[in-house]
């Protein structure tokens, strides 16, 4: 009714209840509609989707896998049509299971691979408004229309390219690298160009050995056969044979989709890690600060600050210049300390003396250009081996650190730490006031000061924002509203921010037993910490790559049909298609029915 529609502006909506039903659950008095899904044909040629007779050419002119991180950019000037906008997401990964008819895990056919490798990477396809209502629809043949695969060209720019760390046999200039996989969630930089995160690179090379190789130890490169098998197809991934291709993985990828011809860029300033997502916030003299989290039980919260100013407007020398913005700065790593008592901390939760988890903390530089701050590391190393620079220093063990997102309104930055199921195992370190949860299941989402709000500040202060879970569980907290009012969470993973200041909140995993979903919180005045359920996804997915515009909500449905035992002759969701039918990764708009923006 209409009193639960009201709340903070831009989240007057009726909550979702938590449920399990196979579909994407809106609010009353929304719609929705699939944007693109999974194979899509986008590029021109492209044949329409064909799932039992699927071939890695016709996969490489489709919409990708289990897209991830989504961004929209302005499409201006196209005379005649509805308001067209480029929508850029990533493809994060594959689930030959529920790709392939038969699939046998342990013996993937060269064909299978070479779909999986065309299934992954980043999609550019342009997007228009429906012609009834704000929810939006694929162009497809647009000349802006690209992918990028496991076998895209890229360069590897900043101060590690060339280094002899990452040369290889077929490449010897270590600045040359094929692909990208495993982005995760990303960033809009204010240039114009995409920010996309290699997160779990690791997974996709076999036989490293650790005795041999403390770092590929360090980055959970695995001693035996990888999961997909691609070192069976190519030698670079199998790091007996190739040791350092795993090096030229695990960056930030810097794309320019106004560009189809343009080179795609890994920034090798920005460190190498589990790189969940990365968003820029520019200084005042308009040098850009790009936040970012390294997604692994007990890793680290970064920032980069570049030394260069971006160029205002359009022209070809401003666009050249904006690409290089990324290759000087100064990499960063956060320690954070609690400012109440240890013994006040006590690994379940519960609210310290003085009623809040928060303290201070620093920004501890690891490199400048070629300088390195690490004793002992050389700043090449500091770069390709970032953790082992983070491990040095002292930097604070995180609950696993997803997306960082600066708030454009107050410029306060929010970080999503979606659970630790290890922390204060044996062996494992404890809660500390920033993770204050031992076996942490439902995760917490941390609220970053910077000192003066100046992005560069190497100092700053924190507090917990949200402290996830049941709101009937003690040990939660929702920024001390009540919590009678909110809406259970779990697991935040992806976070965004709407015209009105509110923070958009997705989750994966969720751990109370309804699917995962998309929720928005208030983060200033009186209803703040208002937490409110706006979607759920169907069975076995993941809620991705929200983005809240002013009159829609874009969400990215990751892996539906996911579970364990699912196949292609056995799927456990029919979600989108149907009953009998493939599921499909899509891309979902929601808007209002009556046509006014979402949630005022
Ligand atoms: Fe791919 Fe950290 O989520
Ligand atoms: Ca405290
Ligand atoms: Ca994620
Ligand atoms: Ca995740």
């Amino acid at each position: 009714g209409r009193g639960k529609a009201q709340g903070a502006k831009g989240l007057r909506f009726t909550p979702v209840a938590p449920n399990k039903d196979d579909k994407v659950t809106i609010p009353d008095g929304y719609e929705q509609n699939i944007v693109v899904k999974w194979g899509d044909p986008i590029l021109r040629g492209a044949p329409a989707f064909d799932p039992e007779n699927q071939t890695a050419k016709a996969q490489a002119g489709q919409f990708g896998y289990n897209n991830d991180f989504l961004s929209l950019l302005p499409l201006r000037g196209e005379f005649g049509s509805r308001e067209r906008q480029i929508l850029v997401a990533n493809h994060e990964y594959t689930d030959e299971n529920l790709m392939f008819r038969g699939y046998d895990p342990e013996n993937p056919t060269r064909e299978q691979v070479e779909i999986a490798w065309a299934a992954h990477g980043l999609g550019v396809v342009v997007v228009e408004e429906n012609r009834r209502n704000a929810g939006l629809t694929a162009v497809p043949r647009h000349h802006l229309n690209r992918r990028i695969t496991v076998t895209t060209p890229m360069r590897l720019t900043g101060p590690a390219a060339g280094s002899k760390l990452l040369r290889t046999s077929a490449d010897p200039t270590g600045t040359k690298v094929f692909g990208t996989f495993a982005n995760c969630a990303g960033g809009t930089t204010p240039w114009g160009t995409t920010l996309h995160g290699e997160e779990n690179f690791n997974g996709y090379f076999a036989n490293a050995d650790h005795a041999k190789s403390p770092t590929d130890k360090r980055y959970g490169i695995q001693k035996g056969a990888s999961e997909r098998k691609w070192e069976r197809f190519d030698k670079r991934f199998d790091v007996a044979q190739e040791p350092q291709e795993s090096h030229r993985h695990g960056w930030v990828v810097e794309l320019d989709p106004y560009d189809p011809d343009s080179t795609p860029r890994k920034r090798t300033a920005l460190g190498r890690f589990k790189h969940e997502a990365a968003q820029p916030r520019l200084t005042d003299d308009g040098r850009p600060v790009v936040y970012m989290g390294d997604d692994e039980r007990f890793d680290y919260l970064y920032k980069f600050v570049s030394s260069k100013r971006m160029r205002r407007g359009n022209s070809r020398a401003a666009r050249e210049h904006n690409l290089t913005l990324l290759d000087e700065g100064t990499l960063y790593v956060a320690k954070l300390t609690g400012d109440s008592p240890a013994a006040e901390i006590d690994g379940t939760g519960k609210l310290p003396n003085d009623g809040e988890f928060d303290g201070s903390g620093t920004w501890i530089p690891l490199a400048t250009g070629k300088k390195s701050h690490v004793p002992g590391m050389t700043a090449e190393e500091v770069y390709v081996f970032t953790r082992l620079a983070g491990d040095k220093v002292g930097a604070t063990k995180m609950d696993r650190p997803e997306d960082v997102e600066p708030s454009p309104r107050t410029g306060r930055v929010y970080v999503a730490l979606t659970n630790n199921t290890d922390r204060g195992k044996p062996g494992k370190p404890g809660a500390d006031e920033a993770n204050p949860r031992n076996l942490n299941k439902h995760g917490q989402i941390l609220e970053l000061a910077e000192r003066r709000n100046d992005p560069t500040a190497t100092t700053f202060a924190w507090r917990l924002f949200l402290v996830a879970g049941d709101p009937k569980d003690p040990a939660t907290y929702f920024a001390g509203f009540p919590k009678d009012k909110v809406s259970p969470i779990s697991c935040p993973d992806n976070v965004a921010f709407d015209a009105h200041g509110n923070l958009w909140i997705s989750t994966d995993g969720n751990q109370l037993g309804s699917h995962d979903g998309l929720f928005g919180v208030a983060t200033a005045g009186e209803r703040r910490g208002e937490l409110k359920q706006f979607l759920t996804v169907p069975r076995g997915a993941e809620t991705c790559g929200p983005l809240i515009q002013d009159s829609r909500v874009l969400v990215a449905v990751q892996h539906p049909g996911e579970l364990d035992g699912a196949t292609v002759e056995k799927p456990l969701s029919a979600w989108p298609d149907g009953p009998g039918r493939m599921v499909r990764p899509a891309v979902v708009s929601v808007w209002r029915k009556d046509g006014r923006d979402i949630g005022v």
